[in-house]
């Protein structure tokens, strides 16, 4: 008999799973501020209060009161059992499901025939370009080598509407599975007929990590849209987590102990060819999360490469945004910004590997860039203005794993606008400051227990706040237990998402509640928390946890770790 499916693994599908993707395929999601929307397919309803979360990776019905993870909305919509639900989803990935004990549920590997098909059809494209001269004129237009050409393993994919069809007859399914072939969806059209996606263009056959093909992106040769066409999200390819390149750049990356990211595929090519090769690009994404985590187990630097124009500077702060949570001590980051038009590919074929290293000395530490940002408009030698950027600055510093790097760049702040802001320094000031933020009301049907999970729940990263104290709350209070164990992982994991917390508690007797808290309002009036609430809150729910529990002999210590988390938060 099968054994039970290990928690990494469900961890591992649901982090590599996007719920918006899941759910967008069944139900049409709209775009709204930070979530996408929809009418709940769980109840009858004329306006959208459906949501969904992507950093949360969680929806909620404001209507039905629906919630839960990616698994739990294959289980409800789809009607599948747990188990179906995460089969679904690795199979989505291409994931093969274990179990316990070792057996696994099917032994055969589904996906083994569709990464040799993309080889084949990676084979194939390399061969045409053989017999394609003017694909092979663009390719020395643009600098590159034959040899350049191979180490990519670029082809040319020849026109007309069937070339695969004939050259992998009796694989049509598997053709379209990978994305390689579509049918046409135009209403109407009977009997369709499988087409050739690529067609008269340059072939980028992208690899995973493990250097097999998974999707491709291809080049129009000429003027004409889209410039790039590129796979789409198949059972083997996600495009927000995979990097052009890496498979080719690892070796190079760890002799140099850094990575250059940068935007696109000829970028990546280019800068190979002038032996620069430690580069990999984002697929026409920002640079998210989970690219820094995947580049920082390879290399402790990473920088990033952007135009100077008005999207690259947009991407780029994305990628700040997404990088601070994944640095700690012995890790970095740092911001190139091109002047606008130019791109690595430019700037190399024109002055040579020697002039990408000039531009390279002047990149800019991910501190220095994040503080430059959001003082940009703000005049920071006014009171108003230091403060400004203080707020704005500390809920991201937060972010950063504890540590000296963390440290520092809470000082480079404070250097900024003249001013210590945490307890642990002598030179701060005891000022009556110190005494917490006026704050809303709560929901009084709350303890100040279930406060303090509800937080953690939607917003994982105060946890940071407690600077890697661990169970702060004694275990006499109700509930402890359960609070501290979210901290206890949240500390050793910061970026799990709250499906992914909830999941880890689906079999416990709690999961229901914690569920609810999940998606429970902290207000009253119903206004949702934002990162910087939730951190005050969370404090102050800690804090008034700390009171209960009548450590009277810990109190000058608790006295001390007050301060420096509330005097931060509130800059004084
Ligand atoms: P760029 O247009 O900057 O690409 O888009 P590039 O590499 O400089 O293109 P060349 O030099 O004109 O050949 C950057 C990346 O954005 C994605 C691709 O991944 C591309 O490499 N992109 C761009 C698309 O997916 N589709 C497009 O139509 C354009
Ligand atoms: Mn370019």
């Amino acid at each position: 008999m099968a054994g039970k499916i290990p928690q990494h693994f469900i961890d591992e599908v649901l982090s590599r799973t996007d719920i918006v993707d899941v759910i967008d395929a069944r139900v049409t999601l709209k775009k709204r501020g930070n979530s996408h929307v929809a009418c709940c397919p769980f109840h009858n309803e004329k306006s959208p209060s459906f949501n969904v979360s992507q950093q949360k990776q969680f929806y909620h019905c404001f209507g039905c009161g629906k919630s839960g993870s990616a698994i739990t909305f294959l289980m409800d919509y789809e009607n599948m059992h747990f188990v179906d639900a995460i089969e679904t989803l690795a199979e989505n990935l291409g994931l093969e499901v274990p179990r316990e004990g070792g057996s696994t549920a099917r032994p055969v590997n589904e996906s083994k025939p569709l990464y040799e098909l993309l080889e084949a059809v990676s084979a194939f494209y390399q061969q045409r370009l053989k017999e394609h001269p003017e694909a092979i004129a663009y390719l020395k237009k643009r600098g590159l080598s034959g040899e350049t050409a191979q180490r990519f393993g670029i082809g040319y994919a020849p026109d007309g509407w069937d070339a695969l069809n004939k050259q992998f007859p009796g694989r049509e399914q598997d053709l379209l599975k990978t994305g390689m072939l579509k049918t046409s969806d135009k209403a109407g059209a009977s009997q369709d007929r499988a087409y050739q996606r690529f067609r008269d263009r340059i072939m980028f056959p992208i690899r995973d990590r493990r250097g097999r093909v998974i999707a491709f992106g291809g080049r129009i040769m000429n003027q004409g849209e889209p410039k790039y066409l590129n796979s789409p999200e198949t059972p083997l390819f996600h495009k927000g987590s995979e990097l052009y390149g890496l498979f080719e750049a690892r070796k190079s990356a760890q002799d140099n102990a850094s990575v250059i990211v940068v935007e696109g595929y000829m970028d990546v090519v280019a800068l190979a060819q002038h032996g620069i090769h430690n580069t990999v690009a984002t697929l026409g994404t920002a640079a998210n999360q989970q690219h820094s985590d995947i580049l920082f187990k390879i290399v402790p630097n990473i920088v990033f490469c952007f135009d100077g124009d008005a999207a690259g500077r947009k991407a780029a702060w994305r990628a700040l945004v997404a990088t601070l949570p994944a640095l700690q001590d012995g890790r970095d980051a740092h911001f190139l910004f091109l002047p606008d038009g130019e791109d690595p590919d430019t700037i190399v074929s024109e002055s040579g590997a020697a002039g990408f290293n000039d531009r390279l000395a002047q990149r800019v530490p991910i501190i220095d860039y994040l503080y430059e940002h959001l003082a940009e408009g703000i005049d920071i030698t006014s009171i108003g203005g230091k403060a400004q950027l203080a707020d704005k600055a500390k809920p991201l510093v937060e972010t950063i794993q504890p540590g000296v790097y963390k440290e520092l760049a809470f000082r480079r702040l404070e250097a900024l606008i003249g001013i210590a802001l945490t307890g642990s320094r002598p030179t701060r000031r005891p000022t009556p400051t110190n005494t917490p933020a006026p704050r809303r009301q709560v929901d009084e049907g709350l303890t100040q227990m279930s406060r303090a999970v509800l937080i953690v729940l939607q917003f994982p990263r105060v946890v940071a706040a407690l600077n890697g104290e661990t169970n702060p709350v004694h275990d006499s209070i109700r509930g402890a237990e359960v609070l501290n164990g979210l901290i206890t992982s949240l500390q050793a994991e910061p970026t799990l998402s709250t499906a992914i917390i909830l999941e880890r508690q689906r079999s416990r007797p709690e999961y229901k509640y914690l569920s609810q808290l999940a998606v429970r309002p902290l207000y009253p009036d119903g206004r949702e928390l934002d990162d910087d609430s939730a951190l005050s809150e969370f404090t102050h729910a800690i804090e008034q946890l700390r009171k209960r529990s009548g450590r009277t002999h810990t109190a000058q210590l608790d006295q001390s770790k007050r301060r420096g988390l509330l005097s931060r938060r509130r800059g004084n």
